[in-house]
């Protein structure tokens, strides 16, 4: 069974000074956001929700906008605290962290990206990305090095010296992503990554952060209000209504089986096939591999099955769509 890095457990968030009052009610009651601000002149952000998170894997959090999503990812790294419920993660309660304790917390293990970029306009590149390094206290050169290496990883090498705000829109994100990185957290937190961007240049940084999310296997909760942008790079999909988390499931799961007529209105813009293609037709590798021995090749197949694991460093899902790869090897190399 995988890892759970990330476990929040009856979580309420409720803003306004008759918070305690409001969650009473609430819990006894089915009040309406509407209905607790009318009445405790209080906003119900986060409702009860409940969520595992895997270790390694991306976990999109989706829902209209005000429906909660924020608010209830600021809880990892605890820039909010609940009203009621517990956040643990790694197994470790948050809430229970002293100020020394919360501060290595998020200095060492957790980085988040923001969608309106959060750089400071008149630093270098090259300094924005060091600055995490620079609050932990870490040498000029060191810093400089680590902000270096992340500057080629979001493939801006050379924009080091500009200032942040010489950047275009979708640069400038990029720039943010590195700085998340620069620290090597072990846990993302991305609210909007991409929203602010046209939908090219989205769709190039999409494919460049699932490719680096691929090689780094960082956990991260990735926000979007897009549910195709959730489709194509989340694990798993929790979607969100009114604070609630109304469905959480795997792409396909939310697609062919949506939970309620909200998920379904989200649903309907999506191509079934496209998920069915990205989705549902892989399958762990040993099934391939099983599948290829009934048709009485096994020797053969195990041969592919090693070369595309080779080939894709731990990514054990594979679409049929590789089988003329696994040929093309085959040929060049038939022993
Ligand atoms: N600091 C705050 N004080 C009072 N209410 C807040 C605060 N932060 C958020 N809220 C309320 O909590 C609810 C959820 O807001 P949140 O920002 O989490 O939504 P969201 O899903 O992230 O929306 P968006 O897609 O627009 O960013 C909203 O009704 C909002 O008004
Ligand atoms: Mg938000």
């Amino acid at each position: 069974m995988s890892e759970i890095a990330i476990e929040l457990n009856n979580v309420w968030k409720i803003f306004g000074t008759r918070a305690e009052e409001a969650l009473k009610a609430v819990q006894s009651s089915s009040l309406s956001k509407a209905e607790m601000l009318s009445e405790f002149n209080c906003v119900l952000g986060v409702a009860n929700a409940n969520m595992q998170i895997e270790a390694g894997e991306i976990f999109c959090v989706m829902g209209l906008s005000g429906s909660g999503k924020s608010t209830l990812v600021r809880h990892i790294n605890r820039l909010l605290e609940p009203t009621a419920g517990s956040i643990h993660v790694n197994g470790v309660d948050v809430m229970a962290m002293n100020p020394q304790e919360l501060r290595n917390y998020r200095n060492a293990n957790i980085a988040m990206v923001f969608q309106n970029f959060g750089l400071m306009p008149h630093r270098s590149v090259l300094d924005n990305i060091a600055m995490p390094l620079e609050i932990r206290g870490i040498s000029k050169n060191q810093r400089l090095e680590a902000a270096e290496r992340c500057i080629e990883l979001v493939e801006l090498g050379g924009w080091g010296n500009k200032f942040a705000h010489e950047l275009s829109g979708g640069m400038q994100q990029r720039v943010g992503l590195a700085r998340a990185l620069a620290s090597d957290p072990e846990i993302l937190l991305m609210d909007e990554p991409f929203s602010a961007l046209d939908p090219l240049i989205r769709r190039q940084l999409q494919n460049q952060f699932m490719q680096l999310a691929a090689q780094m296997k960082k956990t991260t909760v990735f926000i979007t209000h897009d549910l195709d942008e959730a489709v194509r790079i989340g694990a798993h999909i929790a979607i969100m209504r009114d604070g609630a988390v109304v469905q959480i499931g795997t792409p396909e799961e939310i697609v062919m089986h949506p939970a309620d007529d909200y998920v379904a209105d989200f649903v309907a813009g999506i191509s079934r096939l496209k998920v069915v293609r990205a989705h549902a037709v892989m399958q762990p590798i040993e099934a391939i591999t099983a599948w290829f021995s009934i048709g009485g090749c096994g020797r053969i197949c195990q041969r592919y099955a090693s070369w595309a694991v080779d080939h894709s460093g731990d990514q054990q899902r594979y679409t049929l769509g590789d089988y003329p790869r696994w040929s093309a090897c085959w040929c060049r190399d038939p022993k």
